[in-house]
């Protein structure tokens, strides 16, 4: 198969990412380039992104940062094949600048565009960091999103199970919020969490463990939490270390059982194929659910793949990569992608 090189623009919610991914001709993938700007600090004092402060910022930044991707990997637009963005889902603003300016490029450079799915992306990073074939189960854990779903092929998903109410990461970000720890709020609680001296003092409940099937809520969690810390007021460092450590294993403990269950109606699905669970989505970066995981899928005789932490938050290689795998993908049927007509989704 030919050789393939693709510019990554990722613009849908606070990071303004740019990269440049490379698939050999032996098949093998390198990331040339991975430049993330985090707005974390323009959106701290709010305690969550504000879309128009997101916007404005991936303007100001965008441009810099695709050039720097560019010459980090360097790459001239010349040995591009694609560029690849994120089209949704995300904050319109944000999208409408990273679409924008591949389209641009893609125009300029005279290569076609490929739109990419953000979620699309964060269902495929596994494969750009290693070996795993179709199918596999993905637990994918973000901001927005909290599902499990059956990954048979490149734009082949089937959902089987998700969260009825918020979101994993949504859910550490408000428990975040409420404790008074920094935004964003999963790294600040897993810190936290990481300093508790008594974890086992709280005890909080487990959401939808005693019924049967894989979805799964967390909102009552998050209740929880806030009763608790009320309960406890005023709370001392220490207290919410321990808090937060409730909260954290609490939501390891649904989330491997419930990952238990998604596995084995994976393997009724797919009796022949060697299970593998990937966990995908910034809340994957989170160690204590990636330790979790690991032990239940041992137990459970299956294979986890998590890509690295870093390639688990919001990235452009991963957006880069789902467009390499897009165009592989109708490349073998004799197909040949360019999205310039689509619109923001
Ligand atoms: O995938 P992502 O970067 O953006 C979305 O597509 O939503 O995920 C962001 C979410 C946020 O809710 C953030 O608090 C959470 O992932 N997150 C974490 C950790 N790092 C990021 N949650 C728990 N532990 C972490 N270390
Ligand atoms: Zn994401």
């Amino acid at each position: 198969p030919a050789p393939l090189t693709v510019l990554g623009i990722e613009t849908s919610c606070d990071e303004t990412a740019a990269a440049v991914v490379r698939l050999d001709a032996d098949g093998r993938a390198h990331v040339l380039s991975n430049i993330i700007r985090s707005q974390a600090s323009e959106h701290a004092a709010f305690g969550g992104v504000v879309p128009e402060i997101a916007a404005r910022a991936h303007i100001s930044l965008l441009d810099r940062i695709v050039q720097s991707a560019m010459e980090e990997a360097d790459t001239g637009w010349d040995d591009l094949d694609a560029v690849a963005a994120t089209a949704g889902p995300g904050l319109i603003g944000g999208v409408i600048v990273g679409l924008m300016t591949a389209k641009a490029v893609a125009m300029a450079a005279g290569k076609p565009l490929v739109a990419v799915n953000h979620l699309e992306g964060h269902a495929l990073t596994a494969r750009l960091t290693e070996d795993l074939a179709f199918p596999y189960l993905l637990l994918l854990v973000s901001g927005g999103h909290t599902q499990f779903l059956l990954v048979e092929g490149v734009g082949a998903y089937r959902r089987l199970g998700s969260t009825i109410d918020d979101a994993v990461g949504e859910a550490f970000d408000k428990t975040a919020k409420l404790l008074g720890l920094a935004y964003p709020g999963g790294p600040a609680v897993e810190q936290a969490a990481a300093a508790s001296v008594d974890p086992t003092r709280f005890a909080l409940p487990r959401p939808m463990l005693d019924r049967p099937g894989i979805d799964m809520s967390f909102a009552g969690l998050k209740t929880a939490v806030r009763t608790t810390a009320h309960a406890a007021a005023p709370l001392s460092p220490a207290d919410v270390g321990d808090l937060c450590a409730a909260f954290q294993s609490a939501v390891a403990d649904v989330i491997g059982e419930k990952s238990r269950r998604a596995l084995s109606l994976f393997s009724e699905a797919y009796p022949d194929t060697p299970p593998v669970l990937v966990v995908a989505g910034g809340v994957a970066a989170n160690g204590a659910i990636r330790q979790r995981l690991s032990q239940m899928a041992s137990e459970a005789g299956a294979r986890l793949a998590a890509p690295p932490a870093r390639l688990c938050t919001d990235n452009a290689a991963m957006i880069a990569w789902a467009g390499i795998e897009r165009l592989r993908d109708a490349a073998a049927r004799g197909e040949r992608i360019d999205d310039r007509a689509v619109p923001p989704r």
